[in-house]
């Protein structure tokens, strides 16, 4: 078999990458007379626009358009959110600094932005709305009243608790920080219509906005995308400004126009990941058991909605993240604020929901003084039974391609053995297990994973080591985190679940394909190239990767959820099969033998006994006048979910995946290093191992980040001071953990995913949260009060939390 899943092919863009030929909307070459644009903001956070001198703005050199509010040709909504609360430009209102106010066209990006900050703007302001405190007290809210669910009676189980332990935790929002800046080009067309090159996660939106803003139907926009430098959630409703600025441009003056934000306005213009506050109050019994659990979360969602109802709900979903909850009751608080409004960030509110029970599960074995991963299992979900696994026809993957002994498939197969041990702590059954929101848990591997992981990083030594080096290092403090993480796969609006392809097979036997998921740096091109040439039996060389295309294939789905392989690669393999029928069938007709005796493999169809290549069989195709082209639609079956509520099954399956950090503190500073991270990640059985590593390590680095370095700092104007990687500080490469062990989790998904693999795009990122609990355990170690570490644990709080400590 020549089966092209499984393998660890690079990166189909990785010389281009490395060699700077990859292009980027930045990249295209322009016709002679684009027009450049920008946009003039607000430098307060909220109030209104009393005056507004725009005469050097447009007599500054090289501008040929500026546009106000009622200069726009439509109804001036650019937003995602059902609502339109977005205004492309703002007429009186400001809601934060940075908002769009006009645009310049011009005939050069930096004539557009110089003229742009020419403009002599008047507001009356007002005390804008910035904490949490501050949008409770004045019942500032996206949704009202705050949702709700419950599963039991948490506030009986509390109180009923013979311990109860009350905290809370802040966690900073995060700045995406793709390498490539948003941007879009929008070139007119015959007859008004137009084709936008946007760097978006989701085409069809960037077309449905462009359509409304030209007046047009959907038809006569074309939206075409190739790759983002980077999305990460940040362009799945960011872009739309953009887009629609050009187009509009484009059909009033008839010219070509493009727009890129530069780093400051892109980081002062678009929204980042949601900041939460959690506060939580648990009851557990001796044993470490949780009883009940309350949480309350608070989340800044800046001024308008985007998608701030669904990444709220995704918070409250991983409220439970791998814990079997039988009393709890979770209240979320969706805060309008004037900022910029928090959008999709990886994870998706995930992240935010999970640090509030992990910060639980931390705070809880501080107070009982018990290992911090027993008491994790004590809680766990259990796990499903290992020969229960189906899928076991899918054959088992490689070994992933940098562990050279033994690959984690063979100690999985061992099962469940005692490396560590939860004395007198019986595992609950699978039966009847259910998460907060009624969801049955029946996939659940994380006490096999926690396992195998504990005894490849050697868990129990270095503890000790750990503890010994403390006892006599009164400086340097080492800490060891660990965090599980389980990620519900699907979208939770449930008919965003679907995808198509479009797939052509020429004469010659090379393949183009298309589908309409989009690649930002993930590497799903190549996974789903790797399913179309698995599903023909021919080599990759053979299949063509070519630029989403809103023109090829409809109607889609934005690239997230981590879903991209998981409905663009069954979509693909619709398509492929459909093609490959017919192939056979010609196949078969012409040596008389049935067409399930057809078969394709090594670019060869084999059909009793006789043998041709894939190129002719497509030619003999084509010859007996079969079509050779096909669509490929999927959707994901079985789900069901009703959000006001909090009941249902809103995902397919769940993604699993633990990390051990071990990190070293300077107590004099605050200053401190990740030493060690030892990863095992569930990818179900991988369709490129090479490509998912490199999603678990960058999601974890990211993930670390998010919880350690990059701080966003608004001042009490309500500005973003953080706006420029001087002051922002994402990790860098010498940041990376200096011992990084990462391992793939070789088992087929029980669910009926493509060639039974998992998604793999978000759950790693949570891994980095390990980062933030080895830093907590570090502080621990110069006292005995809990350090009560907030996100991100930047040096300066680290120093805070250690005096805490010590001097509590
Ligand atoms: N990896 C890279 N290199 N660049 C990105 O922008 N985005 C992440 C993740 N991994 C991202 C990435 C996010 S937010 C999502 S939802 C998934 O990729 C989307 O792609 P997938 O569905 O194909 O996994
Ligand atoms: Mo990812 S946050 O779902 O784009």
């Amino acid at each position: 078999m020549t089966e092209q899943v499984r393998k660890p092919l690079p990166h189909d863009s990785g010389p281009l990458h490395v060699t700077g030929q990859a292009r980027y909307i930045d990249d295209i070459p322009l016709p002679a007379n684009t027009l450049h644009l920008a946009f003039g903001t607000s430098s307060v956070a909220r109030g209104t626009i009393t005056s507004m001198d725009l005469s050097a703005v447009r007599s500054a050199p090289g501008v040929v358009r500026v546009l106000l509010a009622e200069d726009l040709p439509f109804a001036n909504d650019v937003a995602s959110a059902p609502v339109h609360d977005e205004p492309l430009l703002t007429s009186s209102r400001v809601n934060y600094v940075g908002q769009p106010i006009f645009l310049v066209a011009a005939t050069s990006h930096h004539a557009a932005r110089h003229a742009a900050a020419k403009a002599v703007i008047d507001y009356a302001e007002e005390t804008p709305i910035l904490t949490v405190d501050e949008a409770l007290e004045a019942e500032s809210y996206i949704e009202f009243p705050p949702l709700v669910w419950q599963k039991g009676d948490a506030e009986a189980a509390i109180a009923s608790a013979p311990k109860v332990i009350t905290g809370q935790i802040e966690m900073g929002g995060q700045e995406h920080f793709y390498l490539e800046g948003q941007a879009a080009l929008a070139l007119p067309q015959e007859g008004g219509d137009v084709l936008v090159s946007s760097s978006t996660q989701h085409p069809t939106e960037i077309q449905h906005k462009v359509a409304e803003a030209i007046g047009k139907p959907m038809h006569a926009v074309r939206v075409e995308s190739r790759r983002m430098g980077g999305g990460f959630g940040g362009k799945e409703s960011q872009g739309n400004a953009l887009a629609v600025s050009c187009a509009v441009v484009a059909s009033l003056t008839g010219r070509p126009a493009k727009m890129r934000y530069d780093r400051d306005d892109d980081m002062q213009i678009t929204g980042k990941r949601h900041d939460f506050r959690i506060d939580y109050r648990v009851g557990v019994d001796e044993t470490g058991r949780i009883l009940g659990v309350d949480f309350k979360q608070y989340t800044r969602a800046g001024w308008s909605q985007d998608l701030t109802l669904a990444v709220a709900d995704r918070a409250m979903l991983h409220a439970d993240n791998a814990y079997l909850l039988e009393n709890a009751r979770i209240e979320s608080h969706r805060l309008r604020t004037n900022m910029c409004s928090a959008t999709a960030y990886r994870g998706f509110g995930g992240p935010q929901g999970v640090v509030g029970i992990e910060r639980v599960i931390d705070h809880v074995a501080h107070e009982l003084g018990m290992d911090p991963v027993a008491l994790r299992r004590v809680n766990y979900y259990a796990d499903r039974p290992v020969d229960a696994a189906e899928g076991g026809s899918a054959p088992r993957p490689a070994a992933s391609p940098r562990s050279t002994s033994s690959p984690v498939m063979d100690l999985a197969s061992r099962g469940a053995a005692g490396a560590f041990p939860v004395e007198g702590n019986p595992v609950p059954a699978t039966e009847g297990q259910t998460t907060p929101y009624g969801m049955k848990v029946e996939d659940f591997i994380l006490h096999r994973m926690t396992e195998t992981l504990l005894e490849r990083s050697d868990y129990a030594a270095r503890k000790e080591a750990i503890a010994a080096w403390n006892a006599t290092n009164p400086v340097l403090k080492k800490g060891l985190g660990f965090s599980p993480v389980k990620f519900g796969i699907s979208f939770t609006l449930s008919h965003l679940n679907q995808a198509g392809a479009l797939v052509h097979v020429y004469q010659d036997g090379s393949v183009h394909l298309n589908h309409g998921g989009t690649e930002m740096g993930q590497g799903l091109f190549q996974k789903v190239a790797q399913v179309a040439a698995s599903r023909f039996g021919i080599d990759m060389g053979d299949v063509k990767i070519t630029a989403t295309d809103t023109a090829k294939v409809p109607n889609t789905s934005a690239t997230a959820a981590s879903s991209g392989s998981d409905l663009n690669g069954m979509a693909v393999k619709a398509a492929c099969d459909t093609i490959r029928d017919r192939m056979a069938a010609v196949v078969a007709e012409l040596h008389q033998v049935a067409v399930e005796e057809v078969t394709f493999t090594g670019g060869k169809v084999l059909a009793g006994g006789n043998e041709m290549s894939f190129a002719k069989a497509a030619e003999l195709t084509y010859q007996a006048q079969v079509s050779l082209s096909a669509t490929g639609h999927y959707r994901t079956p079985d789900l069901s979910w009703d959000r006001l509520k909090g009941a249902g099954r809103p995902f397919f399956y769940f993604a699993h995946g633990a990390a051990l950090t071990e990190v070293v503190v300077d107590t004099l500073t605050g200053e401190y290093r990740i030493l060690r991270a030892d990863i095992l990640h569930d990818a179900g059985a991988s369709l490129n191992p090479a490509l998912d590593i490199g999603q678990v390590e960058g999601g974890y680095v990211q993930g670390a980040g998010w919880l350690t370095t990059e701080e966003l700092v608004w001042d009490d104007k309500g500005r973003l001071r953080t706006h420029a990687p001087s002051t922002y500080k994402i990790p860098a490469c010498s940041d990376r953990p200096r011992v990084f062990n990462v391992a793939l989790w070789d088992e087929p998904n029980p669910a009926q995913t493509i060639y039974r693999s998992k998604a793999v795009g978000e759950p790693p990122f949570m891994l980095g949260i390990s980062a933030l609990l080895a830093l907590s355990d570090a502080v621990a170690s110069c006292g005995t009060a809990y350090p009560d570490l907030d996100a991100p644990a930047t040096p300066e709080r680290v120093l805070d939390a250690i005096e805490r400590v010590k001097h509590a």
